[in-house]
């Protein structure tokens, strides 16, 4: 057996049987930059996540999602990898992450990675070899080389638009120093795109599946899952292309790739398990990607981009879950992850919706409105069918941070002329303790955190929050637990109801009902026995504004309710 091989210990470390896991799971993102720093040199690690596990397993999640964590010259904070069969040497080793996947395990928790099919980093031996080749090599078959246009080939091949902004080509230099051809990247010149066409791109991909796979991994992040075919032809953008007919978003033989993956995962005795990033405005081309031989779930970012408005967030879960239904596949729910403004900041803002292009330096917030809101969200987003997405800081309510721009790493930034703000104010080292120069992302003596945390963290460090009972950790784990053993909040049918304008409110199965209030002035609850939990205390048996309740009520009548009392 080569180190290739699978120890049987990872055969195992994919919990459980339940084979459905998925379809209700409830998964914490971990930023590992950012998470806990096990070796003090200010850069979170793979020592530091094992060192927190406990805390995770309290908290009560069934899976890990790991951001990127291969070698990288993090052109683009990991997406941009080096090598997809190691760890960054900055987050530990090999074994390291074996052992991570292994301890996760004996917990409970499942380890989802990511990977990032669209393009791979500058540094990687594929893209080195393409450059020393040189025009016409089959080296440079493996990108999307072009000459240029004009005269000297001084035009970039296309129009297109870089996700990232600015543009999506950038010029080589041939061996004699002579300008040469252009290569095509969607995000940053260090991300050059793959070209999906070539037979080794697509076996390169399957293997390092495999290879993840085969040590316990339980699944995979597909990062930017929409992109990677592109229209060889290179036409220029069209005005208003019609389905399947951009040149590099959503092509319809995307779907063959995920196929494929999809086989493979099927290969293991617990098949392993496809969650797409698929940023997509038609609700039937998003779910194509779900279709019972492609991916398990994809990221539900309707929802995450609404305001906080009750007609606009009812209105998405309606159009999330009427779009799941025909393909069989479970919605997901998402409030944040490490590209998108803390929903503690966002819902504290006027325009309290998402849009990359509408981040600004400076824009007011109120925090504790924000902080309201995200505590009703949290509840809101628990309660709703499918799984749910927990991106790590969340759970304590953390709000972004705005840097100061020198120390800015994020190249949307960048990319913006420096007015967007970027991406890393969501990606601040956790605090874990009250004190100390870390607040305990770091031992005492370690280096500073890469980024800097604000003073005003020490208040929402986890160990502030296990010491209070209104704690918006201790309402998490209050709800995850909750979520957890009540059987029709995993797996009852949603029914609205209708409290009025204001409220979004529904009935799980027989039983449990979630009732959020969005409107100026505190709201009558449902009949209900008890009331599970609440994201704000209850004046005088009223819902505040900015709050969900959790309520046990009377189940409907008739047949559902003869069941229940025989339950
Ligand atoms: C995805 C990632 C983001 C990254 C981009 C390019 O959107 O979530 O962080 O910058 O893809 O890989």
């Amino acid at each position: 057996m080569d180190s290739d091989v699978l120890s049987p210990a990872a055969v195992a470390a994919t919990p459980g049987a339940d084979l459905d896991w998925w379809r209700t799971a409830v998964i914490y993102q971990v930023y590992v930059r950012s998470f806990a720093d096990g070796d003090g040199d200010g850069t979170g690690d793979l020592a530091g996540v094992r060192s927190r596990l406990p805390y995770l397993a309290s908290l009560g999640v069934d899976a890990l999602w790991f951001n990127p964590w291969y070698p990288s010259p993090l052109a683009d904070g990991g997406y941009d990898v080096s090598d997809y069969r190691d760890i960054h040497p900055m987050f530990g080793s090999l074994a390291d992450a074996e052992v991570l996947i292994e301890e996760a395990a004996e917990l409970g928790i499942r380890t989802i990675i990511d990977i990032v099919p669209n393009h791979v980093s500058a540094d990687h031996p594929w893209f080195r070899a393409a450059l020393e080749a040189g025009p016409g090599s089959p080296e440079r078959e493996r990108f999307w080389f072009r000459p240029g246009g004009g005269e000297a080939g001084e035009q970039m091949p296309t129009d297109w638009v870089s996700s990232f902004q600015g543009p999506t080509w950038t010029r080589t230099s041939n061996p004699d120093g002579t300008p040469g051809e252009w290569y095509l990247h969607l995000f940053t010149p260090e991300q050059p795109d793959l070209n999906w066409n070539h037979p080794d791109v697509r076996r390169e991909h399957e293997d390092v599946l495999r290879f993840w796979f085969d040590r316990g991994v339980a699944g995979v992040r597909i990062d930017s899952a929409a992109l990677p075919i592109k229209d060889a032809r290179f036409p220029a953008l069209p005005d208003s292309p019609g389905p399947g007919e951009h040149p590099h978003v959503d092509r319809d033989e995307i779907h063959d790739i995920y196929r494929a993956w999809r086989a493979v995962a099927d290969t293991y005795e617990q098949p392993r398990v496809l969650v797409g990033e698929v940023w997509l405005e038609d609700a039937a081309r998003f779910a194509r990607y779900l279709r019972p031989d492609e991916m398990h779930t994809a990221f539900n970012f309707d929802f995450m981009t609404q305001p906080w408005d009750a007609a606009a967030m009812r209105a998405s879960i309606s159009r999330t879950l009427a779009e799941h239904a025909p393909v069989g596949a479970p919605a997901t729910w998402v409030l944040s992850n490490h590209d998108i403004t803390r929903p503690v900041t966002r819902y504290g803002r006027e325009d309290s919706g998402f849009a990359f292009d509408r981040k600004r330096f400076g824009m007011p917030t109120d925090v504790e409105r924000g902080t309201r809101r995200a505590r009703a969200a949290a509840l809101l987003t628990a309660a709703l069918p499918g799984s749910l997405y927990i991106y790590q800081g969340d759970e304590l309510g953390l709000p972004e941070v705005e840097l100061p721009v020198e120390l800015i790493e994020d190249p949307m930034h960048f990319r913006s002329g420096g007015v967007d703000p970027g991406r890393d104010g969501c990606r601040v080292p956790l605090p874990w303790e009250r004190a100390g120069a870390s607040l305990g992302f770091g031992t005492d003596d370690a280096r500073s955190p890469w980024l800097p945390q604000p003073g005003t963290w020490a208040a929402l460090s986890v160990a502030a929050q296990e010491a209070d009972p209104a704690s918006m950790l201790h309402l998490y784990r209050a709800a995850l637990a909750h979520r957890r053993s009540d059987a029709d909040l995993r797996a009852g049918a949603l029914t609205w109801l209708d409290l009025g304008d204001h409220a979004i409110a529904f009935r799980r199965g027989d039983a449990f009902a979630s009732v959020t209030n969005l409107g100026e002035g505190p709201i009558a609850l449902p009949a209900h026995h008890s009331v599970h939990l609440t994201s704000s205390p209850l004046a005088d048996g009223m819902l505040p504004p900015d709050s969900t309740a959790w309520l046990a009520i009377e189940p409907p009548s008739g047949e559902s309710a003869t069941r229940r009392t025989t339950k």
